[in-house]
């Protein structure tokens, strides 16, 4: 537990189910109030906010697209009027179509980019005049993809490699105010954004077997570490990310 995060407020992208989901019940358990943001399930998202005041947290779900400033700018007036103010933004959400670069169109090249690369400095423009003096945290999730060459991941390959990019440009400026930027590289979870993969039961099984530590990545790991990132224990984590894979990745 991270009682210095009691009465925070954070907004956690792509909330209403997967890696989302337990970011935003893990920092609700910590005390923060949490915004859960969802772009189509409204009664998913509900369902998460009801699950956080069962619990006795508190949380709103409010809709917003991240890949489109309009959605946005609605999403951050919905954030103003309701909370005032914001403390931790967990840029979770991503789309993309899994595919061949060979068979990739410049249509979903700028669908994938803004969804997922393009978001976390259009959410960190809107959050961070909201943040107060001193103390800030906004985290981006990544995958293997933006390094390595993954098959039918290409474009959100090129999106992830953005990303990580972007998460230690904007460490560096946001340092000097106290903002925390950080990222978790997270192995393969059976998530439904993972079941749109080709082939997708024989990599989990591939994986499963192959890990280290023998098993998929779980949604509350990853939870878990979002949680450390946000509190004081990682206070010199600059620009960094966390690997959550079980180990997969130190294999040759
Ligand atoms: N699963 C894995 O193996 C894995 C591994 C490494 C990294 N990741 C990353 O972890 C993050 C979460 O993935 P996940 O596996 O938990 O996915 P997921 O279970 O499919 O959930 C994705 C969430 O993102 C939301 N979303 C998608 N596009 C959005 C948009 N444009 N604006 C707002 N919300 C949007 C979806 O909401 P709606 O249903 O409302 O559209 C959904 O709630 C992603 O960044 C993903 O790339 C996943």
């Amino acid at each position: 537990m991270y009682p210095e995060l009691a009465g925070k407020q954070a907004l956690v992208t792509g909330a209403a189910r997967g890696f989302g989901k337990a970011i935003a019940l893990r920092l609700a358990k910590e005390g923060v109030t949490v915004v859960v943001n969802y772009r189509r399930s409204k009664s998913d998202a509900q369902a998460v906010v009801d699950e956080i005041a069962s619990l006795g947290g508190k949380a709103i779900s409010l809709r917003g697209d991240v890949g489109d400033d309009e959605a946005l700018d609605k999403l951050f007036e919905g954030i103003k009027s309701e909370l005032g103010s914001l403390d931790i933004v967990v840029s979770n959400a991503a789309f993309g179509i899994p595919g061949a670069v060979m068979e990739s169109t410049r249509k979903y090249w700028d669908l994938t980019m803004s969804s997922s690369a393009y978001s976390l400095p259009a959410l960190a423009q809107r959050a961070v005049p909201l943040m107060p003096d001193g103390w800030g945290r906004i985290i981006s999730m990544t995958s293997h993809g933006g390094q390595k060459a993954l098959e039918a991941y290409g474009l959100m390959g090129a999106a992830k490699g953005a990303l990580e990019s972007l998460t230690r440009a904007l460490a560096v400026e946001l340092a000097p105010k106290g903002i925390l930027v950080n990222g978790i590289l997270a192995g393969v979870s059976d998530t439904k954004s993972l079941r749109s993969v080709p082939d997708a039961e024989k990599l989990l099984r591939y994986v499963e077997e192959r890990a280290p530590l023998k098993r998929l990545v779980q949604a509350e790991d990853v939870a878990d570490v979002a949680a450390f990132l946000c509190s004081d224990q990682a206070r010199m984590i600059c620009g960094q990310f966390i690997v959550v894979d079980g180990g997969l990745s130190i294999l040759a």
